[in-house]
């Protein structure tokens, strides 16, 4: 196969990530001549300068509730997937309400973390039920790209608040940090329903948060950083969920953590 092909592939298929929900158009959309009348790549970032998505509706408009008539007289340049193109947020809202996995994230927010925003992005993007910021109220939505828009997000002023919160839902709170005593989660069979609770820069979870938790959950490392960044740890995380409960690809046991990582260094937590 000659470079120019292969360059060809990895340019297509970098699209295709760009675009994930490609196909997934407004069925209306469909006709000659009607539809988005031009289309950009999708990019959080560019969203603001109002340069991603599409132009106005072209051709008779589309019949239902769930059109904005304003985004389609003027154009959608939202960060959110072709299925919405042209959606009212609440409709949006509303549909994703019907399809929501079952699992949590918490936040510990007590210096405005920015890797906060992140850790909403990716709930928005797997599905999350609900992310939960403990401690301030304001929390940086610098990394969010407007996706908590479409997030149910909720505020507890303390732990105590999200154990009161999560014991009444009966759902349980397991942590995720690499501290001493931590369990890999590599190979922990994540409920189906749970809180995931992550820590911040600096101190990570914090002693309450600790106590709190049914387990605290490690990701493996084999570097010399202590740690990855929050919002990383959060999405592989969350990734770990969906590849349990929606791929069905449930954990084997411990004894994979040897073969693993046999012949790569041992996996080492932040405080050992
Ligand atoms: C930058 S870490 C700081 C804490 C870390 N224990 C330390 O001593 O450096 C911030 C948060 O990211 C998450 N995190 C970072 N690396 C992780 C890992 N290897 N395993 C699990 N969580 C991790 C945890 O939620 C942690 O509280």
């Amino acid at each position: 196969m000659g470079a120019a092909r292969v360059l060809r592939g990895v340019r297509k298929l970098e699209r295709m990530n760009e675009h994930p929900a490609h196909s997934l158009l407004p069925p209306t959309a469909a006709g000659p001549g009607d539809g988005p009348a031009s289309r950009a790549p999708d990019n959080g970032e560019d969203e603001a300068r109002g340069e991603v998505g599409v132009g106005p509706w072209a051709g008779p408009w589309p019949e239902g509730d769930h059109y904005d008539p304003e985004l389609l007289a003027q154009g959608d340049r939202r960060n959110v997937v072709d299925r919405y193109r042209y959606w009212r947020r609440e409709a949006i809202v509303a549909d994703l309400d019907t399809r929501r996995h079952p699992f949590h994230v918490a936040v510990e927010n007590w210096s405005h973390d920015f890797n906060i925003g992140s850790v909403v992005r990716t709930a928005n993007a797997f599905g999350c039920a609900a992310v939960h910021i403990v401690g301030r109220r304001r929390w940086n939505k610098r990394g969010a790209m407007v996706t908590d828009r479409y997030q149910h997000v909720h505020h507890h002023p303390d732990t105590e608040a999200l154990v009161a919160w999560a014991s009444e839902r009966g759902l349980p709170l397991l942590g995720v940090d690499n501290l001493p005593g931590a369990v890999p989660l590599e190979t922990y069979p994540l409920p189906r329903e749970a809180v995931l609770v992550f820590g911040q820069e600096g101190p990570g979870l914090s002693e309450e948060a600790r106590r709190v938790c049914r387990a605290v959950l490690s990701i493996a490392q084999f570097g010399s950083t202590r740690s990855i960044n929050a919002g990383a740890a959060a999405a592989i995380a969350m990734h770990a969920w969906v590849r349990a409960h929606v791929f069905d690809q449930p954990v084997s046991g411990s004894s994979s953590v040897a073969e693993a990582t046999s012949g790569a260094p041992a996996p080492t937590t932040a405080l050992s």
